[in-house]
């Protein structure tokens, strides 16, 4: 856990700095708990940001508002999304993983193609699994050097055009 979490805070503190120069929305996908949120409104405070889950279940503090709460399966939130919201998130960050890696597989695949016509020219993806975000157009980063040293797996890739 406390690999997991080292990794998530050098991932994010590197895409705050990163995107400091790009405007757009934060798009949190899997609230959870609400540990990577808090830590994105914190870095980030400037920032709209929007967040997924199928419901909520973090503590009430860290219940964001509910009008930038997109709740119910990813394939139907993300699609709202884009008619809502269109292809101006600055940073997407995907932490939907699970202890099921045949499911997780699945739903990275489902959601890759959805995420990507969210992101502006310049946005970055960070996530706990592979999306398939590998096409033209997509870039994969090296992970930040306190991220590689967790050895914690954790994937981004920046939209090139
Ligand atoms: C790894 S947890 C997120 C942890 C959170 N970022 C944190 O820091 O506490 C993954 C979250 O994704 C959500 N999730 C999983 N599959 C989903 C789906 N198909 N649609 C919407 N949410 C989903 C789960 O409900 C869970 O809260």
């Amino acid at each position: 856990m406390l690999a997991r979490l080292a990794t998530q805070r050098a991932c994010l503190d590197f895409a705050a700095a990163r995107i400091a120069g790009l405007p757009g929305p934060v798009l949190e996908l899997g609230l959870g708990k609400g540990r990577t949120y808090d830590r994105i409104r914190r870095i980030m405070p400037d920032r709209d940001i929007f967040v997924f889950d199928l419901d909520t279940h973090c503590p009430p503090a860290l219940k964001p508002p509910s009008d930038t709460l997109f709740l119910g399966d990813f394939r139907d939130t993300l699609r709202a999304a884009v008619d809502r919201l269109g292809n101006v998130a600055a940073l997407v960050h995907a932490d939907i993983g699970s202890e099921d890696q045949a499911r997780d597989a699945v739903l990275a695949r489902d959601i890759g193609p959805l995420i990507g016509p969210l992101v502006r020219q310049g946005g970055l993806v960070l996530s706990d699994r592979q999306l398939p975000l590998s096409g033209d157009g997509w870039e994969r980063l090296p992970l930040p050097q306190d991220a590689a040293r967790t050895a914690w797996p954790y994937f981004i890739w920046a939209r090139l055009h």
